[in-house]
């Protein structure tokens, strides 16, 4: 069983460096704040990869083969997916799709947007965490799964590489999985992306605990608290913290807890690694897959990769 908000809530805050887990940016208020994320001049990610499939959608739709079935991890509102499902669909009408997200809003009005605009499609929607991959989808008809954005980069390496394993394990040989990553950047380009001028950036972090107030009866000040994010150049990956602007005492009446905070003390929440190209090609071959194609947009800083099973 997976563990619940609160248990994680609980243990990340007593940790010595303490966290909270990513996923749970994403309530209705954090995806409707991610989707302005993707929207922001400083966040090119999303642009990126829109680039790429609007000019590629044919090429990467064929590279797909004729899969019966397309498996979606984090499919949000599948703005950027919907370019692919044309594709495909056009060239052969009988497809299953699974998006698989957290946000279950979400994923009920993606899939009835998805099902006016392809009447031929079928959708078998799964609300979970997509770490549970494996229990969540069993072997089964030709399969494409997709892995977009820049979510492989929100998972340290050991867990990314362990991810791709348990997918490659649920796919037959020459099934694919296709996964977009942001490459690395020189840091005046990288920090901008998570410290935007209109401050939603620092709205989308703040909203962690923003939900701990809503749900957990927590007692956070969100004014007591600053979004910080950098790039950690050791670590090849940008670091997303909160920071508490005094030493304060914090009640969650929900887990009967008091959270202490030293100024200046942060609570990590997310880490999203910049790769490199060999890196990527190093973490497809370990898992069993041989990347065949790929594709970067025009200004070179994303890449959408066809891994292959072998
Ligand atoms: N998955 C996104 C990324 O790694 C998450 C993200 C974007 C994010 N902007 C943020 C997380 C700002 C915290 C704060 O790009």
């Amino acid at each position: 069983m997976r563990r619940s908000f609160a248990d994680d809530v609980r243990d990340g805050l007593q940790k010595s460096q303490k966290e909270l887990q990513p996923w749970y940016f994403y309530d209705s208020l954090g995806s409707a704040l991610f989707a302005a994320i993707c929207e922001l001049p400083e966040y090119t990610i999303t642009r990126a990869e829109t680039e790429i499939f609007r000019l590629n959608n044919t090429t990467i739709a064929r590279a797909f083969g004729s899969p019966e079935r397309i498996v979606e991890l984090g499919s949000g509102d599948a703005h950027k997916t919907r370019q692919l499902l044309e594709a495909v669909i056009t060239r052969q009408p009988r497809l299953t799709y699974v998006p698989i997200d957290v946000d279950g809003d979400l994923l009920e009005s993606t899939s009835r947007d998805l099902l006016v605009r392809f009447p031929s499609l079928r959708i078998d929607a799964i609300c979970a965490d997509y770490r549970d991959i494996a229990s969540l989808i069993s072997a089964g008809p030709k399969t494409v799964f997709l892995f977009f954005g820049s979510s492989i980069g929100n998972l340290d390496p050991d867990a990314a590489a362990a991810l791709l394993r348990e997918i490659r394990r649920i796919l037959g040989r020459g099934d694919s999985l296709s996964v977009g990553a942001d490459l690395q950047k020189p840091k005046e380009v990288v920090e901008p992306a998570y410290n935007d001028a209109l401050g939603v950036s620092a709205a989308f972090n703040l909203n962690l605990l923003a939900r701990i107030n809503r749900e957990l009866g927590g007692h956070f000040d969100l004014s007591k608290f600053a979004h910080r994010a950098f790039l950690n150049e050791d670590k090849g990956r940008m670091e997303m913290h909160l920071v508490s602007r005094e030493r304060q005492v914090v009640a969650i009446d929900s887990l009967s807890m008091q959270v202490s905070l030293e100024k200046s003390e942060t609570i990590h929440t997310e880490n999203s690694y910049k790769y490199a190209e060999s890196d990527l090609d190093l973490l497809a071959r370990d898992a069993g897959f041989a990347i065949e194609e790929s594709w970067r947009d025009s200004r070179t800083g994303f890449i959408d990769m066809l891994m292959v099973a072998r």
